[in-house]
């Protein structure tokens, strides 16, 4: 990261503690503030959480890795999401996802290269009568057949 990327970081965090101050209940609302903006975490913005709430480095990473809407590494501008619970498992979710991973040329749990794409597991979406079921972003999608999970990506893809 170059000097004045830091400084714009650091920056943004002290303002960030001037709004939601420097106790330890602060430390929620300025991680989610910098997930919203950067997509991520970074190692040098958790540092910089840390020094200025006063607390260890340590603390702010394994918060950030408790919550599975906080991470440390960019994800892609789409996140799908797939149902791993035993229901949608009995629908042949497995083909599903094994034509999602071959169409990206990712696996589960990583992110495409152009960034588009990070492809998850996810505990019941909540469609557990229609399975299986998926979401990318906001929309849910149901009775996900191999071949609708391409149209939908294709669609995603614009
Ligand atoms: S079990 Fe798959 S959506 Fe609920």
């Amino acid at each position: 990261m170059l000097v004045e990327e830091k400084n714009a970081v650091t920056e943004e965090i002290e303002n960030l503690v001037k709004t939601y101050g420097s106790e330890r209940s602060a430390l929620m609302p300025i991680l989610q503030e910098i997930q919203k903006k950067h997509r991520h975490i970074s190692d040098y913005a958790q540092q910089e959480v840390a020094r200025l709430l006063d607390i260890h480095p340590v603390e702010v990473f394994s918060f950030i890795s408790f919550y599975s809407f906080l991470n440390t590494e960019p994800k892609g501008k789409n996140i799908i999401r797939i149902c791993r619970t035993i229901v949608c498992d009995t629908k042949n979710k497995s083909a599903v996802v094994a034509a999602i991973e071959r169409e990206l040329g990712i696996k589960v749990g990583e992110t495409t290269k152009d960034k588009k794409f990070t492809l998850e597991y996810a505990n019941c979406i909540g469609m557990c009568d229609q399975g299986p079921a998926m979401a990318v972003n906001d929309r849910v999608y149901t009775k996900v057949t191999p071949e609708k999970a391409i149209a939908i990506l294709s669609e995603v893809r614009g």
